[in-house]
This record gives C-alpha cells, structure tokens and sequence, in this order.
C-alpha cells in the first residue's frame, strides 16, 4: 500500500521523519540478503515535528540536507513513512466485488468510515480476505487508508526543498510491521502464536503505532499520542523541573521494577529522587497502558479472539527501564522486543556495535526500505 509510484531506486532507502530524530536506512542486495548499506541520524530541534506532524518544514528541509551530508548519501529517491494523527486506517467490510470496481465503491461510501472530510483525503486499499456473512452474503475486508492531502503535500514539499523525491509514501506502522515480520524473531513467534493475534507497538518521542496483525495480516492500525514526551512532561509538570532535566531523569531511573524482576539499578547521581520520579512515572505508564487497552478493546469487540497475548515493543520510548515488565503485568501478555536487524546483515561500512545500539528504533526505516528491496 502507498500512495505514489515512481521509478524506485536499486538501493532504496527509508527515510523515517520522527519527532525527535530523523532516521535514514539503505538497503543493498547481495544474493537476495539485504544489507544495510548506509544509515544515519539527525536530531530535530523540538517544535519541528510534533506529534509525527511537520510544523517547520524549512527546519526539517535543512536537517535532511545536513543528513544527506552527514551519511555520505548520493541518492535522492526514498521511501517515506507518515504516521501522525492526519492518517487513519481502517478495516471495512463491504460486498464483494472486484479489485476495479472496489475502487469507485470505496471512494463512494469511505466518509463513513473516516473522519477526514473525503474531498481532503487521499485514500488507498487493500483486500485483506473475504467472508460469507450470517446473512449468507459474500463481503469482501478492505483495510482502508486515508491520509489528509494538505499533510502529505506538505511532506512533498520537504522533501523537494532537500532535493529529495519520494518513490512512494508508506504508512510507517505497516513499515514497522514488514520490518519485524522480516527478521527471524517473528517465525518463532508466529509457530508459537498461530492462533493468536501479535499486537505491535512502536513507542516514540510523540507518537504510538499500535498494530494488531493476526497471522501476517495487518487487521488494526492506530496512532496515538501518549507516547514517550507524555512520561518526560508527566515529570515537568510534577517537579517544575526543565524538560531536558526531566528527559535525563526519565532515561536514568525508569520505572522501578515489578516484585521479583531483576533491576538494571539507577546511577548514584539519581538515587536520591528515584522515588518520586518512579511514582510519577508509574502514573504515566498506567495512562499509556490505558490508552493501548481501550485500542485491544475496540479490535476484540469486533474480532472472534478472546485476548491479545503477545506484544512485540518498538522505539526508543520502549527502552525505558521496567516498562516492558510493566505492560505485561497490566496488559496481562507476553511483552518482548522486536528485532528488526535479525534478517539484515550490516554492511562494512558501518560498525556494528553502533548499528545494534539503534536497532529498536530503526524498525520503520528498515520497513520503508524493505518496501522496495527486490
Ligand atoms: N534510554 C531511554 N529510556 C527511556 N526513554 C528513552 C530512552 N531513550 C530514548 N527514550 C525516549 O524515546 C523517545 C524518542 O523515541 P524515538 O526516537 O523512537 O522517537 P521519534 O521517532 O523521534 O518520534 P515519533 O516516532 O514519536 O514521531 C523520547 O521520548 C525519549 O525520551
Ligand atoms: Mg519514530
């Protein structure tokens, strides 16, 4: 699914524009094994992108430039991910009929499903299976994807001020997907999980994709915005301390541990506020926890499966220490972390200690570059 199609490159690249950072990956073929080539990142200046939205497109144009530089990258097409509250995704079911007439049906009947107005939206589909009904009905599931077209417009724009063409533009939860169900990780998970559903989250500075695929069928796709800003703010808010204060504490202390859980433990320098820090951050988590629950609730009120019990983590809001363990004990599931580099063999280029430090936050750029990798 996407929604432009130009010539892609023979090395194509992902290029994941995030709220805090921007992430670029290259993919190379050696004998039908991906390589990853070339990646890099920029740090965004806060206020850029908010919420996976760009807000200052001359500040992102310039730090893809700076990018560019930095990573030594000569090719100007990529793959580009949006996820922010501007793009929806939605599993509906219709009559069935053919791919050509589901086309005018959909763009007909799709205002019903979406709440941005249809003559501002750009749509795409695509068939996930087909059913007869309890009235004996052949339908058709579609999962439905509508991006406003201003914001995707913007994104061009961006993209065009840094000399950059997008090839296609990809919903970055269904990258993150393709990138995790790629490595080696999931065929264990999926043997282990056949009949049940895999919940898949990437937790970043401004934005949660949560993603509930069923078998290797994406079913449930949504953003939300409690995501890893909304644990630092927590902190702000509490202490009135500045948010870099806050963001530094966050990332040293953590949530403190579930009763019998090993503990990475807290430098000294923090020990003397850990307490307070983790209760607020306790509080943030039960928010987080919430806002994931009221997603798993809505999908199993439409689903024939009775839980979701196995969560794979995404993002760099995800290494923050306990969270893991605390999602199992409030999810009541089976919560590890995806391994996106498990099938992509890093290049020579670029060392690889520094490359696996990343790795769970490089899981959209991956999937955008996977795209294309024939
Ligand atoms: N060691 C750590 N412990 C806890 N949180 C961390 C740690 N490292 C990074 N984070 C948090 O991860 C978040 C950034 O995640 P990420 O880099 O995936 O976001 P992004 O891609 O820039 O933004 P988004 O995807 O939301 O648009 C920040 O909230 C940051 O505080
Ligand atoms: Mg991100």
């Amino acid at each position: 699914m996407g929604f432009f199609k130009f010539k892609s490159s023979s090395e194509p690249i992902g290029l994941d524009i995030g709220t805090n950072t921007i992430r670029v990956a290259q993919l190379s073929n050696h004998q039908g094994v991906p390589i990853l080539s070339n990646y890099g990142t920029i740090e965004l200046p806060r206020g850029a992108v908010v919420n996976g939205e760009i807000l200052e497109p001359e500040v992102v144009g310039n730090s893809l430039i700076e990018l560019w530089k930095k990573v030594h990258l000569s090719e100007k097409r990529v793959v580009v991910g949006v996820t922010n509250q501007k793009v929806v995704v939605r599993l509906i079911e219709l009559p069935f009929m053919q791919k050509d007439e589901l086309r005018g049906a959909i763009q007909f009947q799709a205002q019903e499903f979406i709440p941005i107005p249809i003559e501002e939206a750009i749509l795409d589909f695509e068939v996930v299976g087909d059913f007869v009904n309890d009235d004996e009905e052949h339908m058709v599931e579609v999962l439905l994807v509508a991006a406003q077209k201003d914001m995707i417009e913007n994104t061009l724009k961006v993209l065009e001020f840094a000399g950059l063409k997008s090839t296609a533009i990809d919903v970055s939860s269904f990258a993150m997907v393709r990138a995790l169900l790629f490595g080696s990780s999931f065929d264990s998970l999926a043997e282990e999980t056949k009949d049940n559903v895999v919940a898949f989250m990437q937790l970043g500075a401004g934005i949660t994709n949560i993603v509930i695929v069923d078998g290797t069928v994406t079913r449930f796709s949504r953003v939300s915005t409690v995501a890893g800003n909304n644990f630092t703010q927590g902190l702000v808010d509490t202490l009135g301390l500045p948010f870099d204060e806050a963001e530094e504490l966050k990332i040293n202390v953590g949530l403190a541990p579930q009763k019998g859980k090993k503990d990475a433990g807290i430098p000294k320098k923090y020990k003397e506020k850990a307490k307070d820090v983790q209760e607020i951050l306790e509080g943030e988590a039960t928010k987080f926890v919430s806002e994931i629950r009221r997603s798993f609730d809505y999908y199993l009120s439409q689903a024939p499966v009775k839980d979701i019990k196995r969560v794979v983590l995404t993002g760099s809001g995800a290494i923050l220490k306990n969270l893991d363990s605390f999602m199992s004990k409030n999810l009541k599931a089976d919560v590890s972390y995806g391994h996106p580099l498990d099938k992509i063999k890093i290049g020579s280029g670029l060392s690889e200690e520094e490359i696996k430090k990343d790795e769970l936050s490089m899981a959209i750029c991956l999937g955008l570059a996977l795209r294309e990798f024939k």
